[in-house]
């Protein structure tokens, strides 16, 4: 927990396992309030200790009529703070405050029409009805004794109760879900009406809090870093440089599948523009060569990923007495809910140099683990990062080699590397590239038939693969002017020695993936 919470208007989450919980943390910071999400079971006296404005209690999966569902201390009621709970958070509050809560053969799921009873602060300003995101079996049946209905569901099914004098509120719906009609506004009038917040979180603060952090996480210890020139991992880094300086050994493996000039890049940035010591290592034909014959993608990738696993801990065991291992990992890559216990959690299995935490026991740093992408680039912005990292498309851990299909050679790889660098020119020249998730070239192993001038050529295919998406799960392709997926492809026939035929890929996530491989 932030050791320097006190001075500064935020608010608690209490985490009962919802998978909405991190969505309610963002939903908080669009109002521009901080927010942390802690484990349902938080020492209460810890928490008054911290003085948040206001406690948020999740939604979670169990049911509170079941004997060893998750609960909390009593004492929160006590601590005169407003708390809101929502779903699960809600029907817990009913049941510890007298009120009862029964398993209903109704429930209702998925958009539900509710009515407004009464404008309590929490709807002020909300029109009669709203459409909501409902997600439980349980229902509210009574509530406790100083409560007042809210709003209902068909039926006249408790949707929202409160005890204003208390400053307790409950909903059965989930307003931090954008299928929530107002459910901003409600949460903004909890924040702002109720709990007196005035929305004055910046990037700064969220930097100033996580320097600190680290610090105190970091102590004496040294932390290693892998550094391929995302945004994620170079936000982390600066970060964590902020914080330790010289504790933290950023390492760079240049594996050759890398885009044309990315290497170049990653240095000049690391060392010439922030100054952070780079220990770098070229390792580009040994990755070549440990994949030469290999054909399966899976095989490709469990290669690239022992050897650059070998070679890290090797250079890793150099620097001697490592005690973290730094990671950008961010909320989507985060699985579990309720396992977020501070910046330094122990080993998860999503994350990049797999294995590798547990084998040399280190302990995981994940400074961005609670935030979302276009924060991380509103944090990068402003530590400086230029704009062309900040929008760097992702890119995967084995790079070139998933997207040259099948047996990868040097050839194959710069043939790869020229098509994809005009692929992201024309992109960017177009002012496309912070509309778009990725877009880039996938090499076929396949050779086709073609002519050139007088002559017959017999050469490789590129797909052109370009997609929209919030952040990766799901993706569509993108619907760009054939002008300009005809200008790409000329360029591309005719810049690109190898290539003779070029495809574009209109098949979207899911069923299909965003990489071929
Ligand atoms: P798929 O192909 O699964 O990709 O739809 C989803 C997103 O993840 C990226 N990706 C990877 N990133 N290591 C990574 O760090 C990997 O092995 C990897 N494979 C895919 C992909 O580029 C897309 O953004």
């Amino acid at each position: 927990m932030n050791k320097d919470n006190s001075n500064k208007e935020w608010i608690a989450i209490l985490d009962f396992g919802s998978q909405y919980t991190q969505l309610i943390a963002r939903r908080i910071r669009e109002l521009k309030i901080y927010s942390e999400i802690f484990p349902y079971y938080i020492d209460i006296s810890l928490l008054k200790e911290k003085s948040p404005k206001g406690i948020i209690l999740s939604g979670g999966p169990d049911s509170v009529l079941n004997k060893n569902a998750p609960k909390i201390s009593k004492n929160i009621f006590n601590l005169n703070i407003p708390i809101l709970g929502i779903c699960y958070g809600s029907q817990l509050i009913n049941k510890m405050m007298g009120g009862t809560v029964s398993n209903s053969k109704n429930a209702e799921f998925g958009n539900t029409i509710i009515g407004i009873r009464h404008n309590s602060r929490l709807f002020q300003g909300l029109p009669d009805k709203i459409t909501a995101w409902m997600s439980h079996h349980d229902i509210v049946e009574k509530m406790p004794d100083g409560f007042q209905l809210a709003a209902v569901s068909s039926g006249e099914k408790i949707a929202a109760i409160f005890d204003e004098k208390k400053n307790i509120y409950g909903l059965q719906f989930h307003p931090e879900v954008t299928h929530t009609e107002k459910g901003k506004d409600i949460l903004y009038n909890f924040t702002h009406r109720i709990c007196k917040c005035s929305g004055n979180w910046t990037p700064s603060v969220f930097i100033d809090n996580t320097v600190n952090e680290i610090k105190n996480e970091i102590g004496k210890g040294k932390v290693v870093a892998g550094v391929s020139g995302g945004v994620d991992s170079m936000v982390a880094a600066i970060l964590t440089h902020k914080a330790i300086k010289e504790q933290l050994h950023c390492i760079f493996i240049d594996t050759g599948l890398m885009r044309k000039n990315e290497s170049e890049e990653v240095r000049r940035i690391f060392k010439d523009f922030f100054e952070i010591k780079l220990y770098d290592y070229d390792y580009s034909k040994e990755f070549i060569s440990e994949l030469k014959g290999i054909k399966d993608p899976e095989k490709k990738r469990k290669v690239i990923g022992n050897l650059f696993i070998k070679i890290f801990e090797e250079k890793a065991k150099r620097i001697g007495n490592v005690t973290h291992l730094l990671q950008g990992t961010l909320y989507p890559d985060v699985i579990e809910s309720v396992s977020i216990q501070g910046p330094s959690a122990k080993i998860k299995s999503h994350h990049n140099v797999g294995g590798l935490p547990e084998k040399m026991e280190l302990r995981l740093l994940e400074p961005l683990k609670n935030l979302f992408k276009d924060e991380v680039r509103e944090i990068g912005e402003s530590i400086n990062i230029p704009e062309n990292i900040l929008w760097r498309q992702p890119f995967p851990g084995p790079g070139l080699a998933i997207r040259v299909i099948g047996e990868i050679n040097s050839e194959k790889l710069q043939i790869l590397r020229d098509a994809d660098e005009i692929i992201r020119k024309e992109i960017l020249k177009e002012g496309l590239n912070k509309k778009l998730w990725q877009y880039f070239g996938i090499l076929l192993p396949i050779k086709s038939v073609g002519v050139m001038g007088d002559l017959r050529t017999y050469d490789y295919s590129v797909v052109i693969r370009i997609v929209t998406s919030y952040d990766g799960m799901t993706a569509d392709w993108a619907r760009l002017p054939h002008e300009l997926l005809g200008k790409i492809s000329n360029r591309l026939i005719n810049q690109v020695k190898g290539i003779n035929r070029v495809l574009y890929d209109i098949s979207s996530k899911p069923p299909s993936t965003i990489e071929w491989e």
